[in-house]
């Protein structure tokens, strides 16, 4: 690409280029799973505030929110065991910079988020009395109901929910500075690009 800075930089060869940019498995995985986390995110937000009558309408739409959390969640444990076993790109910023720190620890408490948010949720969700229906079908509980402990899980969850805003704001915030600032291509990196740069 004759506009990606990060990859002409680096020099010609495919092979060279690996490294250069994120695999397309982990590209399709973050974008899939950047839509699907804030659309889980807004939809979380807004149940919690919707009335209990008539009966079911409020439950009809946590068990969405459960439904879709449950899926994101293979994709989740998809995203880590591929970004564990695969060669990914040297970060931008040089090691020991303040950007390189906080670029690292930005993804990964996002990671320590995408992990956290389906296991409270699901965990508190096993000690409500109701069974997590499944896109229509009920669940086996872990536990017997335990109001006291479904809102401790109910209050852990909003705060990694809350954090994790925070912490998507941030990421977002680096990735306009990097395309309309640093302008160094940074965006290429997380895209597929052409066939013989991965
Ligand atoms: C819920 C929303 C999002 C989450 C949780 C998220 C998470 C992440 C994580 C964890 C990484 C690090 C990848 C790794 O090293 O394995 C990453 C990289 C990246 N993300 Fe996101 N992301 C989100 C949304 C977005 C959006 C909307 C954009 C673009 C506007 C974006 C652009 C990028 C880019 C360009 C990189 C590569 C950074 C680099 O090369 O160092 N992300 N994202
Ligand atoms: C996959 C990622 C997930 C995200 C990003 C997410 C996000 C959210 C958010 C933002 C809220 C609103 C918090 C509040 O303001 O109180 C919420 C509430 C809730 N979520 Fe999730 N969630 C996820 C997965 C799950 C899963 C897998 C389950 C259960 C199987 C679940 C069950 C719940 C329940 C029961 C509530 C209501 C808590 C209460 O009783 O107040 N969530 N979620």
């Amino acid at each position: 690409m004759a506009n990606d800075n990060l990859i002409s930089e680096a020099g010609a060869g495919a092979h060279e280029a690996d490294t250069q940019r994120y695999d397309r498995i982990l590209v399709l995985l973050h974008w899939l799973l950047a839509l699907a986390l804030i659309g889980q995110l807004v939809l979380g937000l807004w149940m919690v505030d919707l009335p209990k009558e008539p009966p079911g309408y409020r439950g009809g739409w946590f068990n969405v929110h459960k439904s879709i959390g449950l899926v994101i969640a293979v994709f989740i444990v998809w995203r880590l065991g591929w970004r564990i076993s695969h060669p990914v790109p040297a970060a931008v910023a040089a090691s020991g910079t303040w950007q390189n720190i906080l670029s690292k620890l930005n993804h990964g408490l996002m990671y320590v988020c995408m992990v956290a948010m389906p296991l409270t949720g699901f965990i508190g969700s096993n000690f409500s009395q109701y069974p997590i229906k499944f896109f229509g079908t009920p669940l086996p509980r872990l536990f017997e109901p335990q109001p006291d402990m479904k809102a401790l899980f109910a209050e852990v969850h909003e705060l990694f929910a809350t954090v994790f805003m925070a912490l998507i704001a941030l990421h977002l915030a680096a990735v306009v500075w990097h395309v309309l600032v640093k302008r160094d291509g940074l965006l290429h990196r997380m895209t597929w690009g052409r066939a013989a740069d991965n």
